[in-house]
């Protein structure tokens, strides 16, 4: 079993990242991203402040704004008219879910799309759809799709199981999967299934899986009779659970069981360490497009 080291790929990543903004400050040009957070939800608040503390560290321009759970639909729309419109800011990323309150696909269409790093607007979720490589592409997904290219794993021909359906994960890795591979996106070509929830007999389906991405969003959900022999597996799940012995009285496990599943695997990703840290690079790429296209 080979362990996928998220950690170690989202290095990298990084480093090219980091030449495409040196290339950039060389023309006077510095990239800047704004993150915005509704509310005081623990799991999202520690997403957002590790999205703008690399981002300063690469050298983005981040801005964070972080705004209380009472913010108005009208206050966060008129947030985003501003970052729509200031031109030190290439990349704007709401962090989701919202309150409530918040009609979260009308924050998304507000978007300018040639700002919308996350890949959320229904324009970039078109463009993936069409093959159209002038979007952008939901960071998560690009990042798993990153880790099987540099872990090695063939994808072309490969029976891949996408378990989860969200618009975040599971969808856009079913297009990026089943797409054409090029040579800028390699990891494509797949036979890709669906699955979810609602799926009959899922363990039947998920073990005819070559590899099998798990982004249902349950703790351990996958277990080892859900899994051939010799699978790939990427777990996208980051679930805290309670551990009273555990310093922070949580720990952070996957939607796969990883204990057991983990043997039976030619290659798969721990938790944490796994497509956390690509998450984040993936959107530093994506913010560094987004003022390259500016720029062209
Ligand atoms: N919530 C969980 N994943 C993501 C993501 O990639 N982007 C945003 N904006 N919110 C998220």
């Amino acid at each position: 079993m080979k362990l996928i080291n998220g950690t170690e790929i989202a290095a990298k990543v990084h480093a090219e990242t980091a030449a495409r903004i040196a290339a950039l400050q060389s023309r006077g040009l510095t990239p800047g991203l704004a993150v915005v957070l509704v509310g005081d939800d623990p799991a999202s608040r520690a997403y957002v402040r590790s999205k703008d503390k690399r981002a300063a560290e690469l050298g983005i321009h981040s801005v964070k704004h972080e705004l209380p759970a009472t913010t108005t639909q009208a206050e966060l729309l008129a947030l985003i008219a501003r970052l729509n419109a200031d031109p030190a800011i290439h990349g704007i990323l709401v962090q989701s879910p919202p309150p409530k309150h918040i009609d979260e696909a009308a924050i998304v269409l507000a978007i300018d799309p040639a700002k919308d790093v996350d890949g959320f607007h229904p324009v970039n979720v078109a463009k993936l759809a069409l093959d159209d490589p002038t979007g952008f592409v939901p960071c998560t997904p690009l990042g798993c799709q990153r880790l099987l290219t540099e872990a090695g794993v063939k994808t072309s021909g490969a029976r891949a199981v996408v378990l989860g359906r969200s618009m975040i994960v599971g969808k856009p890795m079913a297009l990026l999967l089943m797409a054409k591979s090029t040579a800028e996106r390699p990891g494509g070509d797949a036979t890709v299934t669906i699955a979810h929830s609602r799926t009959r007999d899922l363990a039947a389906v998920t073990r005819e899986a070559d590899i099998l991405i798990a982004a249902i969003g349950r703790p351990e959900f996958v277990t080892a009779d859900m899994v051939r022999d010799g699978a790939v597996v990427i777990d996208v799940g980051i679930n805290r659970v309670d551990d009273l012995i555990a310093p922070k009285g949580y720990r952070l496990v996957g939607d796969v069981d990883f204990q057991n599943v983990a043997p039976k695997c030619a290659a798969i990703t721990p938790v944490p360490g796994g497509v956390g840290p690509m998450t984040i690079a993936m959107l530093m790429a994506n913010t560094v497009t987004a003022a390259e296209r500016t720029a062209a």
